[in-house]
């Protein structure tokens, strides 16, 4: 067993990191205080194969593996959660199901263009009344002719607005339960597809999050991804692998919060001393830093059985249920080690305290990978 990253892997994280201060630190505060949308960054980290990570150069992907991939959300987090979703959300969540699942022609049609950055892709499961229960979503397809009918809404859509492209199950045929359930690949211009008003969050505020309108929306018959009833499987399985990716999110979050408060603790004096030097203070940062380390061990273990083929739907469980969790404790205590000034937004901690909660919710909330771990300890 080795603990090390290959040479390969520490190039990539060198090189976001790189990226991460030099473009997405500067104006991640101001963004999210503007919850505005940084746009500008996406052609930036296209340039740079930021956004097709695990795929195949063929498709024009950077042929890295998954933990490179973590590495990069979990680098682009540290500075900004907003810009890890955005990717996180783009290359696990709308991306990979059509690298997986789709035809060659679908693959022609969208794969190259999503994974060079040229598209934005998302993933539209959750509806108004189907949140943990995935499985009972109102939204249907009718196939009439050559095209798809979609008839529905979608709700709490990351990049929502912002993709070119769309993951969309729809039920099918509602007598089969969850094997009733089709998946789709929705153009942003289908007629009858419209995109609703931007949430207003707690945080990950430079992220957009809408719902998604379709009204006797159209769509060519090839759209649908898969076969017809394997939408459910698709779904779940591309949250397998979206789990890894939020669970590097949260890691990049605690990972930001640990570095700034251990930096503060070593600047603020009180007591004619640096606060470093209580046992109070240090109490807190050898707990962040064993959390930190605890999640990052789970977070490759998951992209590492991802790249070998293993099963890793318990392990991105795992990973994202630690990490999330552990993202919360350490921005809490970040702040708190920050004192005031860490409850002002002059210090990153009180962003990295907002930013930190979502993580225990979207891609399957904490208690949704609870069930998911003990459905497989128990089978
Ligand atoms: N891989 C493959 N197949 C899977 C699977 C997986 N990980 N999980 C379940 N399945 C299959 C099951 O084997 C079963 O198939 P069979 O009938 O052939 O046996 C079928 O799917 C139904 O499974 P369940 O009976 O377990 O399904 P359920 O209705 O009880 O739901 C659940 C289980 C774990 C609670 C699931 O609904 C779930 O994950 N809910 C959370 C949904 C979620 O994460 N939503 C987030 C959406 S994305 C987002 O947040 C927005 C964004 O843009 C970031």
């Amino acid at each position: 067993m080795k603990f090390e990253l290959t040479e390969e892997q520490r190039l990539i994280q060198a090189m976001v990191k790189e990226f991460a201060e030099k473009e997405v630190a500067p104006v991640a505060a101001e963004n999210d205080r503007l919850h505005r949308f940084p746009e500008d960054l996406i052609p930036k980290m296209a340039e740079l194969n930021l956004l097709g990570v695990p795929f195949p150069e063929e498709y024009g992907g950077a042929g890295a593996d998954n933990i490179s991939y973590a590495i990069v959300v979990e680098e682009l987090s540290r500075v900004d959660a907003s810009v890890g979703v955005i990717v996180s959300a783009h290359t696990s969540l709308g991306t990979w199901p059509i690298y997986k699942f789709g035809t060659p022609e679908q693959k022609e049609k969208y794969l190259r263009k999503l994974v060079t950055g040229e598209m934005l892709a998302a993933f539209a499961l959750t509806e108004p009344g189907a949140g943990t229960d995935a499985a009972a979503g109102k939204t249907t397809a009718v196939l009439e002719g050559d095209e798809w009918i979609l008839n529905g809404s979608k709700i709490f859509i990351t990049n929502g607005g912002y993709a070119d492209v769309y993951i969309v199950t729809a039920m099918t045929d509602p007598t089969k339960g969850t094997k009733g359930i089709s998946a789709f690949i929705v153009d942003k211009d289908s007629p009858g597809f419209s995109v609703g008003e931007k949430e207003h969050k707690l945080g990950i505020k430079a992220s957009s999050t809408t719902p998604l309108y379709f009204s006797n929306c159209r769509i060519p018959k090839e759209n649908l991804l898969g076969k017809a009833g394997e939408g459910f499987k698709i779904a779940m399985q591309t949250l397998d692998g979206g789990r890894i990716g939020v669970a590097a999110q949260a890691l990049g979050i605690a990972q930001g919060a640990f570095e700034a408060a251990v930096k503060y603790s070593k600047e603020r004096v009180q007591f004619d001393k640096p606060i470093s030097a209580q046992q109070a203070i240090q109490w807190m940062i050898a707990d962040m830093s064993v959390e930190i380390d605890a999640s990052r061990l789970l977070v490759y273990r998951a992209a590492w059985n991802k790249d070998q083929g293993l099963p890793y739907s318990k392990e991105a469980a795992m990973a994202k249920l630690f990490a999330a969790e552990t993202s919360g404790r350490v921005a809490t205590k970040a702040i708190q080690i920050h004192g005031g000034y860490g409850y002002t937004e002059n210090y990153p901690v009180e962003r990295a305290f907002r930013d930190a909660k979502i993580t225990e919710i979207y891609e399957g909330t904490s208690e949704v990978q609870r069930m998911v771990i003990a459905g497989s300890v128990l089978r």
